[in-house]
């Protein structure tokens, strides 16, 4: 799926960047580290709204619950550039995946965008669900989505790299 020696450098995308997409990357860079794979790991939002902003603090805690700290982390906008920049840009769902596409150039940039849970044999085709208004179940259900699919990819580039 991921061709050979290619796909090292992963953008996670969601609408504010302070909930799904910087839970991908501190899943994303924790199991690349633990499998002692280099994958440039970043994320951003399509939105503007939290720029400069810590993970949210419910984000924050459930990663916590699983050993990873993402306090580091600080929202940004998904610019133009990082679909050149990237080899994978992964959406969290398809409002976020649409937006991006508006981004791209051309077929060969727009084919670097892709749906994070299409690595997930479970829930291809879906979306992460926004728990921007939820509560922590909603984050825990979050987590578990995305511990799957990210697992999923780590494999595939464990045998690509
Ligand atoms: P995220 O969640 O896209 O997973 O970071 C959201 C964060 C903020 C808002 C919406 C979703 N908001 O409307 O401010």
């Amino acid at each position: 799926m991921v061709s050979p020696s290619s796909h090292k450098k992963v953008l996670l995308v969601c609408l504010g960047n302070i909930c799904r997409s910087p839970m991908a990357e501190g899943l994303l860079r924790h199991l690349a580290a633990q499998r002692g794979l280099h994958i440039e790991t970043d994320s951003a939002g399509t939105g503007s709204g939290h720029i400069g902003e810590a993970p949210d603090p419910r984000a924050q805690a459930e990663m916590r619950k699983h050993g990873m700290d993402i306090s580091d982390l600080r929202a940004r906008r998904l610019v133009r550039t990082d679909l050149e920049r990237f080899d994978l840009l992964l959406a969290m769902d398809h409002h976020n995946m649409a937006d991006m596409l508006k981004l791209a150039p051309s077929p060969a940039l727009a084919g670097k965008v892709r749906l994070m849970l299409d690595w997930s044999p479970g829930h291809a085709g879906g979306d992460v669900p926004d728990p921007w208004y939820g509560g922590s179940a909603d984050f825990a259900e979050v987590f578990r989505l995305l511990e799957e699919a990210v697992g999923a990819l780590v494999d595939e580039l464990a045998h690509d790299i």
